[in-house]
């Protein structure tokens, strides 16, 4: 066994990251072969550059059922790959993790089903998960285990392995004891999370959530953010997650990306004004809030198509749950409808593209936006709306943000808004259209500054030097 090659490979790592998805997806293509390509989402986004500096071992998920890949390297990392049957894609990953969790965590903005043979596979494949972790790492080795997908992972693991430091991030919401506590299996998942010695959030209320939780719901002593629990001590505090701020910046300011976000004018038109959103296509992203409000706008006269357009870049996701169906054909009627009556032969009014895109081309599309629409009913963090700040280096262009996106409490010279309020929608979209370049300067100057000292070196670094002092 020690000769076999795929057995060395990611052995004894002194890091191991444990997240539902390896940072690249296994795609087959209509002749059959099989290529990897980047895999969607924020957790991606900002772990890969964190794990592919440092040599470290991923385990996950390749993103489609069947036998798992071979393990392997690529980017400086050792992936791992985990399998998952069909059933298993649909009961743990579709189902429980994305039926149940997703919307629960996202204030029941759709309602979550809650079945025992759901939640029967998220034990089976958690307890996968955290045995593949246990054989890769290293005698004393950090082993930091990601979102929503496996939260049992770090009871488990610490079962297998007493040695290990043990860290969990959850990358969305974390809801309060109202809501958590409508799920069925609500103390098997908090004792999962208790094994991990220090258990992140993107926000403090979310912390404050987890700790009340283990406080009332398992009557642990608890003071502040450390929660005494089985002879050690837990602690529970947030680390808002950021993006490569730099390497962003650069990558925006590039003569490629600066010459394809003028091309990208011409080719729309050169409108007067463009409104960008960017999102997976998810129902907590509210894009059908934007839609909304930019028909309105167009009702009442007070916006004109094809002077003023919007792009809305969706990446498909999740395309079997049966609430991103229904998700996807609302948008794409509310598209066929805008651009029925607001459309001219000259160009329709909203340009939709149900796309992944490459991140020049994002890049490019920041760059060419004069407002970033970001409306989310509820986000953990949405590092789209860091992208675009990263992405004006100019210091042209507007935000406008969700006040339930967790990037609200760090860019607050954003144009805030309440999702909710259509009027509030409207109302700052004309003013982030109408800004006067001096002001608009002002204020992305200040959340660039922010977002400059709040990277994603500083978010690893906090949660490694908090979790390293538990060790
Ligand atoms: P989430 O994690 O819920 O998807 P975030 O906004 O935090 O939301 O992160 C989304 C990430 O996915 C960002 O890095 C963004 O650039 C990327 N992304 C979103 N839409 C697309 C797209 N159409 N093509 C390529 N990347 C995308
Ligand atoms: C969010 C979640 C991630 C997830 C990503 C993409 O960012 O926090 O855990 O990986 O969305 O979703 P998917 O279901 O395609 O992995």
């Amino acid at each position: 066994m020690a000769d076999n090659a795929e057995q060395r490979i990611g052995a004894d790592s002194p890091v191991v990251v444990v997240a539902n998805r390896l940072p690249v997806d296994q795609v087959t293509d209509p002749d059959g072969s099989t290529r990897w390509q980047r895999s969607p989402g924020g957790l991606v986004t900002a772990l890969e550059p964190f794990v592919a500096g440092r040599g470290g071992a991923w385990v996950g998920w390749s993103g489609s059922a069947g036998d798992a890949a071979e393990p392997f390297e690529s980017g400086g990392m050792s992936l791992i790959p985990v399998e998952l049957s069909e059933e298993e894609v649909d009961r743990y990953y579709e189902g429980m993790s994305n039926a149940s969790l997703w919307p629960l965590y996202h204030d029941v903005v759709e309602k979550p089903e809650y079945h025992r043979n759901w939640w029967d596979t998220y034990v089976q494949v958690n307890k996968r998960f955290a045995e593949r972790a246990a054989g890769v790492a290293a005698e004393g080795a950090i082993v930091w285990v990601h979102d929503y997908q496996l939260q049992l992972v770090p009871a488990m693991l610490r079962q297998q392995r007493p040695d290990l430091t043990i860290g969990f991030f959850l990358h969305i919401p974390f809801p309060p004891y109202e809501l958590f506590t409508q799920l069925p299996w609500r103390s098997a998942i908090v004792e999962g999370l208790l094994g991990a010695d220090l258990v992140g959030f993107q926000r403090p209320s979310a912390a404050v959530n987890f700790v009340q939780l283990s406080r009332r719901l398992h009557d642990l002593h608890c003071r502040r953010d450390q929660i005494e629990y089985d002879g050690r001590t837990v602690v529970a505090k947030a680390f808002p997650i950021s993006i490569d701020v730099r390497a962003f910046d650069e990558l925006a300011s590039s003569p490629e990306v600066l010459a394809r976000a003028r091309e990208i004018r011409a080719e729309l038109g050169n409108p007067g004004k463009i409104i960008l959103g960017v999102d997976r296509l998810d129902y907590t992203k509210g894009i059908s809030v934007r839609l909304n409000a930019f028909q309105e706008l167009l009702e009442d006269g007070a916006l004109e198509a094809p002077d003023t357009v919007l792009v809305q870049v969706a990446t498909p996701s999740r395309e079997r749950v049966e609430h991103y169906v229904h998700m996807r054909e609302t948008i794409e009627q509310q598209v066929g409808h805008i651009n029925g009556v607001y459309g001219s032969i000259a160009g329709p009014a909203v340009h939709y593209f149900n796309q992944s895109m490459p991140r020049e081309e994002l890049a490019a599309l920041y760059r060419a936006a004069d407002v970033m629409l970001v409306t989310p009913y509820r986000d953990g963090m949405n590092l789209v709306a860091k992208e675009y700040v990263a992405a004006r280096g100019d210091l042209g262009g507007a935000l406008v943000l969700s006040e339930f996106a967790g990037a609200a409490a760090e860019l607050r010279q954003a144009f805030l808004v309440n999702p909710h309020d259509i009027a509030s929608v409207k109302n700052q979209l004309v003013r982030a259209l109408r800004i006067e370049p001096g002001e608009a300067a002002k204020r992305m100057r200040s959340m660039r500054r922010h977002l400059f000292r709040n990277d994603l070196d500083h978010w690893a670094s906090s949660f490694f030097e908090a979790l390293r002092g538990q060790a």
